[in-house]
This record gives structure tokens, sequence and C-alpha cells, in this order.
């Protein structure tokens, strides 16, 4: 994609609450045919590689949505800030591009969906199985426990989950999958 268009960077982890990237505007935002879950290993942001950390990639969901946040990139730094993700999020993620469902902001929480919702050519990033930090799935409680335990230069695992999941809260969204292993960390 030529840095000549705009730029819409999709995020559905720490993109949606820390994302430390200069951008024009940002908008809540969907990707239909995608589901979040937590199958990738963090040895470098949330964990450590001998004891490393579970976060979130998009998995392929037919009949599933992901929602998060989506970030206009100033088109003449565009091709830097990417560079410098590709090298920050390296832990196996590739840099996928994707249709992006444009929603609105109202006083922080996402406004109610129109009919029929812009829809922009955007990027992300993704783990695919095989990555070399394919961790798949897994029970959600052997998650927990794994997610417990791990702790990196980014922070501990756990404040990356609820961190999620309060970000998803405020948006008032739902994700079923986040619910869950928050509340298990609170157990
Ligand atoms: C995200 O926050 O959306 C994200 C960032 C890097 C890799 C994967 C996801």
């Amino acid at each position: 994609m030529s840095a000549a268009q705009p730029v819409w960077l999709f995020g559905y982890g720490s993109l949606i609450f820390r994302p430390a990237i200069p951008f024009v505007e940002r908008r809540p935002a969907r990707v239909r045919g995608w589901t979040r879950r937590f199958w990738q290993w963090s040895t470098d942001h949330r964990g450590e590689p001998w004891r490393p950390g579970r976060v979130v990639t998009l998995v392929p969901a037919p009949e599933d949505c992901c929602w998060g946040m989506v970030y206009r990139l100033a088109e003449a730094d565009a091709d830097a800030i990417l560079a410098d993700l590709d090298v920050r999020e390296r832990g196996g993620y590739v840099r996928m591009e994707i249709e992006v469902e444009l929603h609105t902001l109202v006083e922080q929480a996402l406004a109610p969906s129109p009919a029929s919702p812009q829809v922009v050519a955007g990027l992300t990033y993704q783990g695919w199985p095989g990555n070399r930090n394919y961790a798949g799935p897994a029970p959600i409680d052997e998650i927990a426990s794994q997610v417990i335990l791990a702790t990196g230069p980014s922070g501990t695992n756990a404040d990356y989950v609820r961190d999620l999941d309060t970000a998803l809260n405020a948006l008032g969204v739902e994700d079923t999958h986040v619910v869950a292993l928050a509340a298990r960390l609170g157990e």
C-alpha cells in the first residue's frame, strides 16, 4: 500500500489502549470474518522466553467479527511508523491488509452503528498458525494460569488482559473471550 493513500491501522490488542504512535484520527472499528484470541506467545513484551505470556491475534471466523480501534496515520509519517511497528511487534506477527468498518466515538463510547458503515482498506498485524510464537487454542483456565505467571518489559500479562477488557468495556463492546479471561484473573 502506498503512503500516498490514507493509511488506516487497525488495532485489536494493545494498540487499543496504548497506541504509542502518532496519529491524525482514531475511530472505533470492526473487522468482519475475524475473532480475537489469546493464541500468540509474547516473549518480548508481556512475557519472557522462559515464561511467555499470551497476547491476542486475529483468527478467521466467518460468522464473527472483531471490534477494535483504527488509527489514520499522517501520509508523510506512515512508512516510518509502520517500519517502527514492524520491529516493535516482531514476535511472530506479520503485517496484513484488511477491510475495516469505520464507526464513531461519542464521548469516548461507541455510537450506534449506521446501517451501512464506511469500509476502508486498512492494515493490521496477524500471528498466523505456525509462526514462531504461535501458541494456539487452550482451555481458558490454562490460558489464565499462563497469563498470571507472565511478565515482561511492557508490564504484566495480567495487566495487558485487564487493560484490554477495560478498553473494550469503555467502548461498550462485549468480547466473550476477553471477558472470560479477565474474570478468571480476578478470581
Ligand atoms: C494490536 O494491538 O492490535 C496488535 C499490535 C501488534 C500485534 C498484534 C496486534
